[in-house]
């Protein structure tokens, strides 16, 4: 595994990071707690040490979760969570006013069984709240020590650059995988430039570049990561078996898999501090933190790069 200081702060993060949207047991199908307990400690096993959650994740269950996991082993791990979406039966509302950031900021705390939480990330811009009022609001938090350094998810440049002119915003967590690409052009140059870490999240496109479906899939009832990641559709469904194809191809190469390659790909891209991947087992976790060691050549990255352009040019931009 290795590792990466988010610029500006004193977290040296591994370049695999755990996801545990899944681990909520909601929006995902049914996901057994031990079994994610188990991820979650085989993951830092194997030298991951940066864990991403949310309230939103099974409206604050993935965070439960993730305290049992690392219950003894605080000290090891380097806990993100975020503000501002509010999980209800049916849909994600956001929620940036400074009540509900209080709200979700105390309770975190609790269920995460911290003090301090290490990253705080606005998890999505809410138009219904003033930005300033939502920064000076978690810079409250932050001078009571609640959290030690402050991100954001899903922002836009025009937002980032608003919410530095009020405080220091150490990193952004977009996504950002071979079939999205959406950020190469404007937002890492500017990442870059303001010298802020980009976390990714969607690296395997929601199990998508794992290569394990070769049909399209029908998801049990309760799972809707075909709502979020917008990739499982007849119309495109084709040109992805192709990248599929070619995945495979340069995976025996590396005596890897498909996963490792579509891990790899997105770490080995400049800018990139930091790959969320989700897992819902410990098989899923070792494999996944095992794409550390996989190092990509320029050939294989001209080919991937080749075929996206020529294929699927339209999605991935
Ligand atoms: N800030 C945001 O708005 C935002 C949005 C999305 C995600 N995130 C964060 O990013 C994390 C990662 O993204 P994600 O969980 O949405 O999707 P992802 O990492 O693209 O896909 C994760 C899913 O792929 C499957 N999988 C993972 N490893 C596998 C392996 N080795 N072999 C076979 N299948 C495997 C698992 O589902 P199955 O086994 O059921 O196929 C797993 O739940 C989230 O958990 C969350 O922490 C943040």
């Amino acid at each position: 595994m290795k590792y990466t200081k988010i610029p500006n702060t004193d977290l040296e993060v591994s370049s695999i990071a755990l996801g545990t949207w899944a681990m909520g047991n909601d929006f995902w199908g049914t996901v057994d707690d031990n079994e994610s307990i188990r991820a979650i400690e085989a993951s830092i096993d194997s030298g991951v040490n940066f864990i991403d959650t949310a309230p939103a994740y099974g409206a604050g269950h993935a965070e439960t979760v993730v305290a049992k996991a690392i219950e003894g082993k605080r000290d090891k791990v380097i806990v993100a969570t975020k503000a501002g979406v509010i999980r209800t039966e049916t849909e994600y509302l956001r929620d940036l006013s400074p009540k509900n950031i209080k709200k979700d900021i105390e309770e975190s705390l609790k269920r995460l069984k911290t003090d301090c939480i290490d990253l705080y990330y606005i998890h999505w811009p809410d138009v219904n709240t003033p930005l300033e009022e939502s920064i000076n609001a978690l810079l409250k938090h932050k001078q009571q020590g609640k959290f030690r350094y402050l991100a954001v998810s899903n922002f836009s440049i025009e937002l980032i650059e608003q919410a530095q002119q009020m405080t220091d915003i150490v990193c952004l967590q977009p996504n950002y995988s071979m079939l999205n690409r959406k950020i190469e052009n404007d937002i890492m140059p500017f990442c870059e430039k303001k010298l802020m870490g980009i976390i990714s999240y969607g690296t395997l496109a929601g199990g998508l570049l794992t290569g394990k479906f070769r049909e399209l899939p029908k998801f049990e009832k309760g799972d809707n990561r075909g709502r979020f990641y917008d990739y499982y559709r007849e119309d495109i469904w084709s040109s992805i078996q192709g990248l599929l194809s070619l995945l495979d191809g340069i995976a025996e190469k590396h005596s890897s898999t498909v996963a490792q390659i579509a891990i790899a790909w997105t770490i080995q891209q400049k800018g990139v501090t930091s790959v969320l991947v989700g897992a819902k087992n410990e098989k899923q976790a070792i494999a996944n933190a095992g794409a550390a060691n996989v190092l990509l050549s320029t050939d294989d990255c001209l080919a991937i790069y080749a075929y996206l352009k020529n294929h699927l040019q339209e999605v991935i931009y």
